[in-house]
This record gives C-alpha cells, sequence and structure tokens, in this order.
C-alpha cells in the first residue's frame, strides 16, 4: 500500500464492465473503496468478490477524496445533478464516461473543481490496462498524479490532450472488442475446418497472448512482424490476400473512425 493514493477513499459511482474492472485493479492497493450503487441486491456479491463497500447512500461520496465515475454517458446527463450534493469541495473527480467532458461535469458539481478524463479498458481487471488520462476542468498537477498513479495501478497510462479522448477512446477504450471479435471468428473459422472446438479456443487464445506481447516485447512494427509470418507465395500470403481484396484494414480504420463519430454525438 506503498502509493500516494492509498491512503485514499475511493468512491466509485456505477459499478458495471470498466467500474468493476477498475474496482478489481485496485483492491491489490487500496483497502478503502465503496461502490455507490442503485440497487444494492444487485452487486452484494462484489463485496464478497472484491471486499470492497457497497451501498446505496450517496452520503459515503462526502468522505472519499477520488470520486470515479464509471456511468453509461447516455444517463450521465440526468443522474449527475443528484451526485453534486454529495461531492466533497475538492475531491478529485475522475470520469470514464466516454464522449461526455469534463466542462460538463464541473458544471455538474460546482463545488468540486478537479475534474479529469480517463479512458481505461477492460483488462485493467487484470492489471494490463491501457489508460488515456487527461487534465481537465480545473484540475491540478497534484490531482493529475494521484490520477495517474491510481490509473497506474491497473496497466500503462499515457497523459493525453482532452480533445484527444474520443480518438483514444476508438483506439485502446474499445480495442479488446477488435481483438475478441478477431477471436470470435477465428475459433469459428477453425471449427469449420474441423478442429475441435477446445483446442481452437486455446490455441486462439494463446496465439493472440503470444502474439500481443511479441508486439509489445518488440522494436519492429506491427506491419514488420507481419511480414515476418508472411513468407512470398506461402500459406499466411494466401490468407493475407483474401483480408486484402475484402478491404479489412479500410474497414479497421472506418470502425476507428466510427467509434470517434459516436463518442462526440454522445457528448
Ligand atoms: N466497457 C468498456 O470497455 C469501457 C471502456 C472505456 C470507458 N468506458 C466507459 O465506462 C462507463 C461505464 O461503461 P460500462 O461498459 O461499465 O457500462 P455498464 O456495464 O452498463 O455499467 C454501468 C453501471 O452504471 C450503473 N448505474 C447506472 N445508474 C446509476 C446510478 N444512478 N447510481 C449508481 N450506479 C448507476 C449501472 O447499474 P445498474 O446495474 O443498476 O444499471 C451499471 O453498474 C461508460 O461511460 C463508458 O463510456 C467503458
Amino acid at each position: 500500500m506503498n502509493t500516494v493514493y492509498a491512503a485514499k477513499r475511493i468512491g466509485v459511482i456505477g459499478s458495471g464492465s470498466m467500474g468493476q474492472a477498475l474496482i478489481s485493479g485496485w483492491t491489490r492497493s487500496s483497502s478503502s473503496i465503496v461502490a455507490v450503487v442503485r440497487d444494492v441486491e444487485k452487486y452484494q456479491y462484489l463485496e464478497g468478490s472484491l471486499g470492497i463497500e457497497v451501498t446505496e447512500d450517496r452520503e459515503v461520496l462526502s468522505a472519499c477524496e477520488v470520486v470515479v465515475i464509471a456511468i453509461k454517458p447516455q444517463i450521465i446527463k440526468e443522474i449527475l445533478a443528484d451526485f453534486a450534493p454529495f461531492i466533497a469541495p475538492g475531491a478529485i473527480v475522475i470520469s470514464v464516461a466516454v464522449g461526455v467532458t469534463t466542462e460538463f461535469i464541473g458544471n455538474c458539481f460546482p463545488q468540486t473543481n478537479e475534474i479529469i478524463k480517463a479512458m481505461p479498458n477492460t483488462p485493467s481487471q487484470i492489471h494490463m490496462g491501457v489508460t488515456c488520462v487527461s487534465g481537465g476542468h480545473g484540475s491540478s498537477e497534484a490531482s493529475m498524479t494521484i490520477a495517474v498513479e491510481l490509473l497506474r495501478a491497473v496497466g500503462d497510462v499515457f497523459v493525453v490532450p482532452e480533445a484527444q479522448q474520443s480518438a483514444v477512446g476508438a483506439l485502446s477504450g474499445s480495442g479488446p472488442a477488435y481483438l475478441f471479435y478477431l477471436a470470435q471468428y477465428l475459433r469459428e473459422g477453425a471449427e469449420e475446418l474441423g478442429l475441435d472446438g477446445d483446442l481452437a479456443d486455446q490455441l486462439v487464445r494463446s496465439t493472440l497472448r503470444g502474439s500481443g506481447e511479441l508486439l509489445a516485447r518488440s522494436d519492429r512494427s506491427a506491419g514488420d512482424l507481419r511480414r515476418q509470418v508472411t513468407s512470398p507465395g506461402g500459406t499466411t500470403q494466401a490468407a493475407m490476400e483474401v483480408l486484402d481484396s475484402q478491404n479489412v484494414g479500410e474497414a479497421v480504420k472506418s470502425a476507428l473512425a466510427a467509434g470517434v463519430v459516436r463518442s462526440m454525438e454522445l457528448g
């Protein structure tokens, strides 16, 4: 617990996929986490599985030095004002909501002027996430230091301007979904070729893990590593030609762009 934030009480509003990914990453380093939920029965299991406090009582937020907002952008605008009276003046508020600006949140929480935007991803639950953090509405260097350290506990952290949050959200925030999509179709394709489902599943998982690790550790580009696997006239080249003929590369770029457009719409 030798961290700047270990002694801080963290309140989390929104305990869905992202909220739980962050909480499960933080429980290793912080002993004081409270999840504020709207149906305590639904989330009671988090007390046992993650060892945190779960409550419907928003009052607990007034004792939290860090408040994390992890609710859907579609509803955030309706409910933030309800939480405002319970946020302690001077608390650091970290929002992970796609598309919602720190200025908007700052206007909902007039007594709190330290709003930080963060774009994590779900591998945070195994401390292998990546989060892009931006100082926003009134945030100080000290609050950024705490936010960066807090998020570093669940993976890599990059500081980016808030204006780039939509782009990094489309890349690393949604990124796990693109890779799981690929994994899903690799497995289905392998089964159609006659491989046993369990074997196909293990081969896909191990291939993604090994390839991800190779890319992370290598100083070569993804394109170079791909060419290393692709002997001229070989089997991989035959497969790559199918992907190229179907413009999969361009489809990936269009998918990223669609994510950015949707982020702007949600904001
Ligand atoms: N999922 C990702 O990979 C990812 C990545 C980056 C950023 N984000 C951002 O993270 C945020 C959460 O996304 P998610 O995927 O975790 O969504 P989610 O799984 O739907 O979780 C949203 C949570 O908010 C809770 N909630 C709604 N209204 C509430 C209220 N009044 N009080 C307390 N809790 C309330 C929901 O509780 P109920 O069960 O009661 O409805 C649910 O637990 C979004 O803003 C998203 O943009 C997500």
